[in-house]
């Protein structure tokens, strides 16, 4: 594991084009796999989870060619995989795991899915559940990975999510995508809607009302040629960064900005951001465009996050805690117990960094209470391996007096590779 040491800045100034939307590109990579057909996509993203869903798609004989650095040519399997002699590899990415299930539950042949430590602790009876409810062969180790699943024709479901999850909703679509009759999850908060985006684009006919998502089954999948728009949850730690200083000034081209996704900007507006949006423009139904963020001069106020924000945040809530000090009224989060189950425990991994940087901190199940008007000083950051919480706190170190040594700063590459260097490219010092 690698460290990396981040010096204070005194400004974040310039302009980025940031790499492909995680969860875009894995669905991408995951229909373009299944599709009939040649899928091109450009802007996918680098990060070492899209590897992984790219790595299972080939294993179960969809053909995957790099054309360029971001660029990926998808040959797909026209509906039917090939069962693979090996275990399917899905490293550290829960997204590929539950969604990949959904996949394969209506499949022929076996297949067993097994990740990395933390993806091994991370809860998997929350696919298995509504997948065995459609009549799915799954098993689980003590409730978590290795995943076995021994195919089986499937019936259709009308199902409620316990917890908001966009993974397992579209776990379930991607198993109805198959199942004859009609399929539909409920929630109660709209989890990002990629899914359902994303079976439209390559070609499926999917049912929307305001809580509910239906598809009927079966129907096939046609390849696409599509740019991955630029991945927000990436962008949120240059956001942050930009209004810790009051000079700042950034410019973020081509990035994603579903509603399901954007709730950020809104929180980073009522904080005190001044954000416009330019271009906006539609891409597979996607909507992108260019934003632009300066801090109000009055700076940072104060704001809580619960409740639905919770959910739509929730890879976001690291990096607004992390900055959450520098603000005159805190940030204080709850309803967020989904956190715990993450790539780490990252309510006390925030508590416990925030702390060695200097600052109180109150730590509840499903939330922290961050007081604003913290000073913090630079500190041995413990990633605990988790990508978001090494980028919070690199975030978090731009402010500090002194030097922040982060450890285990490559986890980084599970998203956003280029993280560093993008990094070093806007901060002023
Ligand atoms: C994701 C959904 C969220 C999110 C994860 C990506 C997705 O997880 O935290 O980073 O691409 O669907 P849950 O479905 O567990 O909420």
């Amino acid at each position: 594991m690698s460290s990396r040491l981040i010096r204070p800045a005194r400004n974040i100034v310039g302009s980025l084009r940031l790499p492909g939307d995680k969860s875009i590109s894995h669905r991408y990579a995951l229909l373009g796999g299944f599709a009939d057909g040649v899928s091109r996509l450009t802007n996918f993203s680098a990060g070492a989870d899209c590897a992984s869903t790219l790595a299972c798609i080939q294993a179960l004989g969809a053909k995957a060619a790099h054309t360029g650095p971001n660029s990926v040519e998808i040959t797909g399997v026209a509906g039917r995989v090939t069962p693979p002699q090996q275990p399917l590899d899905c490293g550290n990415s829960g997204s590929t795991m539950r969604m990949i299930s959904g996949l394969l539950a209506p499949q022929s042949g076996r297949f067993t899915l097994i990740g990395d430590e933390s993806l091994s602790r991370r809860p998997m009876e929350r696919i298995r559940q509504p997948l065995s409810e459609m009549g799915a062969r799954i098993t689980l180790t003590d409730g978590h990975a290795p995943v076995t699943i021994d195919g089986a024709t499937l019936r259709a479901i009308d199902y409620t999510t316990p917890v908001p999850s966009a993974q397992v909703k579209s776990s379930i679509l991607f198993a109805g995508l198959q199942t004859a009759g009609t399929t539909t999850v409920r929630e109660a908060v709209r989890t990002r809607d990629h899914s359902e985006l994303a079976l439209r684009a390559f070609g499926a006919t999917v049912a929307r009302t305001a809580d509910s998502v239906s598809i009927s089954g079966p129907q096939q999948l046609h390849a696409i040629d599509a740019a991955v728009p630029g991945d927000i949850s990436s962008a949120a730690f240059f956001l942050c960064a930009a209004l810790l200083f009051p000079d700042s000034s950034l410019v973020i081209d081509s990035l994603g900005l579903n509603p399901t996704r954007a709730t950020l900007l809104d929180v980073l507006t009522t904080l005190g951001a001044r954000i416009s949006v330019l271009n906006l423009e539609e891409k597979h139904s996607e909507l992108v465009g260019v934003v632009q963020i300066t801090p109000r001069p009055e700076g940072l106020g104060s704001v809580e996050i619960s409740g639905a924000l919770s959910a739509q945040l929730i890879d976001e809530l690291p990096v607004l805690a992390a900055i959450a000090p520098y603000t005159a009224g805190g940030i204080r989060i709850r309803d967020a117990k989904e956190l715990r189950v993450k790539e780490s425990d990252r309510i006390a991994l925030v508590a416990k960094n925030l702390r060695a940087m200097g600052a109180q901190v109150s730590e509840f199940d499903d939330g922290l209470d961050v007081p604003g008007n913290q000073p913090l000083h630079g500190a041995g950051i413990d990633s605990g391996a988790d990508h978001r919480i090494a980028m919070a706190f690199s975030v978090a170190a731009l402010r500090a007096e002194g030097e922040t040594l982060i450890h285990g700063a490559d986890s980084a590459a599970i998203s956003f590779p280029e993280f560093f260097e993008l990094l070093e490219q806007v901060a002023e010092r």
